[in-house]
């Protein structure tokens, strides 16, 4: 029986989800049951803190645990139960213009015998992934990012989990804006993407969502604030995405500089927009961060689901050496997408079909394209 080696490693942030796909990429690549159709017995190697680990491994090194573990369905057994990544995870990269190793990862790929690495991330470790393979690594990629802003893919790992930490953290604030009679301004995260704010806003139920793709005017937030105290509201949630910023103003930053994949480190919009709701409303206002709250926490169902239909999928283009390539879901099928028609792009939200930009918050129309039909109209009148 022909033996293969296939590597799997988690890069950029953890989210749950990612221990799911682990799972399931051991478990499928070890199925005694299918070595025979495949003619091949697959050995899996985890690689430890996503790219890094294969920077730093010295594969003749007797001492490479630091950066390889071998895997197999035992080790796995729970693993679909827990958030975060079991292999750990880095924000390296190995085209790091100031630092680039990448032919140190290529040559290490072949030195551990690895006949394909899975690699499970978001747009920076994807972006890596697909470099990888136009120099000839084999390469399959799993999305993940609480983000949701891969494109070519309904789904990114960690999302669902992520919303359900916005919904329950909501909950909570509701019962003490209530008592208080006072505006809470919830920051979450999600880079340029709306999704998170929106997504989690929609489920909340929030009175305002503020979204990276429709810059918003402090005015309007607080005409609608003050709008919904004379309808009688005790207490308004105001969602707002890290990204999201007031016209002509630009993204707030805890700190400057990029990480080495070229992310800025966002955060502050929240306070911003909860002191200047207070200062042109004298309501009282507060703020709260939900930050890598959104990231931790045990997967919901659909990411344990979703992480082990990944993972298998994976595995069938590994099988079937279809490599360079993501696994993803488009209208609830689980398919596969070339990495470079995911390299250098990012699914946001579109502002004139998924957001009422003049209420702030989600759509009030999903099956009549209303914007459409006055166009139309106006065109016939
Ligand atoms: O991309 C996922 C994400 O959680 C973003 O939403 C957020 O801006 C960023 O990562 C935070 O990164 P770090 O873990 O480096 O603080």
């Amino acid at each position: 029986m022909k033996k293969s080696r296939i590597g799997v490693l988690t890069g950029g942030g953890d989210c749950a989800g990612l221990n799911p796909a682990l799972k399931w990429v051991v478990k499928t690549a070890m199925d005694e049951r299918l070595e025979e159709e495949r003619g091949t017995r697959y050995e899996v190697l985890g690689i430890r803190d996503g790219w890094k680990g294969l920077v730093n491994v010295e594969p003749d090194s007797p001492d490479i645990q630091g950066y390889i573990v071998p895997l197999n369905p035992d080790v796995v057994r729970t693993w679909d139960r827990y958030g975060g990544t079991f292999l750990g995870t880095s924000r390296l990269s190995p085209y790091d213009p100031k630092n680039d190793c990448s032919k140190r990862v290529i040559e290490n790929i072949e030195r551990l015998g690895l006949e394909a690495v899975v690699a499970i991330g978001g747009d920076g470790t994807l972006a890596i992934t697909t470099r990888l393979s136009k120099e000839g690594v084999n390469v399959v990629g799993i999305p993940k990012t609480i983000d949701k802003d891969l494109p070519e893919t309904d789904y990114t790992l960690g999302f669902e989990t992520a919303l359900n930490v916005i919904i329950e953290e909501v909950d909570r604030l509701r019962t003490t804006a209530g008592s208080h009679k006072r505006i809470f301004v919830v920051e979450t995260m999600g880079r340029t993407a709306g999704w998170l704010a929106l997504e989690g806003g929609e489920s909340c139920g929030a009175y305002i969502i503020l979204i990276p793709e429709c810059d918003f005017s402090m005015d309007r937030v607080n005409e609608l604030v003050t709008e919904g105290r004379r309808a009688g509201t005790r207490y308004e949630i105001i969602v707002v995405a890290e990204g999201a910023k007031p016209t002509g103003g630009t993204e707030f930053v805890k700190r400057e500089g990029v990480d080495s994949f070229g992310h800025k480190a966002l955060g502050g919009v929240g306070e911003f927009v909860a002191n200047e709701i207070e200062k042109g409303t004298k309501l009282d206002t507060r703020s709260v961060v939900l930050s890598h709250l959104q990231r931790g926490g045990a997967p919901c169902a659909y990411d344990r689901r979703m992480g082990r239909y990944f993972g298998i999928a994976a595995v069938d283009l590994v099988v079937r050496k279809n490599f360079g390539r993501m696994v993803c879901v488009k209208s609830g099928r689980v398919t596969a997408c070339p990495l470079e028609n995911i390299y250098g792009r990012l699914n946001l939200v579109d502002v004139a079909t998924q957001y009422d930009a003049d209420r702030y918050n989600g759509r009030r129309t999903i099956l009549n394209n209303i914007t459409k039909a006055l166009t139309q109209r106006g065109k016939k009148g």
